[in-house]
């Protein structure tokens, strides 16, 4: 049988931990020649899966250019970009200062725009491809003392959107996956901020998030462009 992702290029940022690193393994599996791209080691990974690990901090544009570069390089195009680099600091508007805000806006938002901005050539010259944006559910509602991460995730979400009309003409799908509280490095962090079951009566695992990436970066998703995936077990759904 012909795996979903087979033989197409694919770029995960933050693939080195949590639910990059459930996505790399999971595009893997399903034959995909995988680069792992974070500002922390993902070099053990890559050889397990055996990708390709290239080390990118995603607020920075001339790194992007040169992981779009080695991808293309290595497996002759780039067909998927998985926008997953994300920082969470936890503060509200009466105490959070000026430059934590700006950072978590920096990585999460811009970091977004500028891999966007950085494949959409190399896309182009594949004919097309999918983008795929990690929002959260904070993208759609607001969290008490988490004013930066809201703001960027917000953003990315729209961002998403304004994205998906603009590269629709060039065969370029934008699609935002937008995960509740999944088990990861990240929410063990935040620990109880994040505590309570959702209606699905469990917390999500990466591998949950990760199984709706591979659809929207397979061509099974050919017609969705623009939208939004809330993977979180019910829990903004409504009111329990
Ligand atoms: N864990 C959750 O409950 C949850 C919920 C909603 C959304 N998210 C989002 O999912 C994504 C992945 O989160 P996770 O829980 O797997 O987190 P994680 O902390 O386990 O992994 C994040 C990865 O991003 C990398 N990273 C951080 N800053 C970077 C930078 N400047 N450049 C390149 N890489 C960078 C880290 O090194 C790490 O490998 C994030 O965008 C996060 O905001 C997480």
């Amino acid at each position: 049988m012909v795996k979903r992702l087979q033989g197409k290029s694919a770029i995960i940022t933050g693939g080195a931990s949590g639910m990059g690193a459930a996505e790399a393994r999971a595009f893997a599996a399903e034959g995909a020649h995988v680069t792992i791209a974070d500002i922390a080691s993902g070099e053990a990974l890559a050889e397990e899966l055996g990708a390709r690990f290239h080390p990118l901090d995603v607020t920075d544009a001339d790194q992007w250019q040169s992981l779009v570069a080695a991808a293309e390089e290595a497996y002759g195009s780039v067909d998927i970009l998985v926008n997953n680099a994300g920082i969470v600091t936890w503060g509200g508007v009466a105490d959070l200062d000026e430059a934590a805000f700006r950072r978590v806006l920096e990585v999460n938002t811009v970091g977004t725009f500028l891999g966007m901005q950085a494949v959409t050539p190399a896309m182009e010259r594949a004919s097309g491809g999918s983008i795929i944006n990690i929002g959260s559910t904070s993208a759609f509602v607001g969290g008490p003392r988490a004013v930066a991460y809201t703001a960027s995730k917000w953003a990315v979400r729209g961002m998403t959107k304004a994205a998906a009309l603009e590269l629709a003409p060039k065969g370029i799908r934008v699609n935002a996956v937008h995960p509740g509280v999944i088990q990861t490095p990240m929410s063990a962090a935040a620990g109880d901020r994040t505590s309570g079951t959702p209606p699905l009566g469990r917390l999500g695992t990466p591998a949950d998030v990760a199984a709706v990436v591979v659809h929207l970066a397979s061509d099974e998703s050919a017609f969705t462009t623009g939208a939004d995936h809330v993977v979180d077990g019910g829990r903004i759904a409504g009111h329990p």
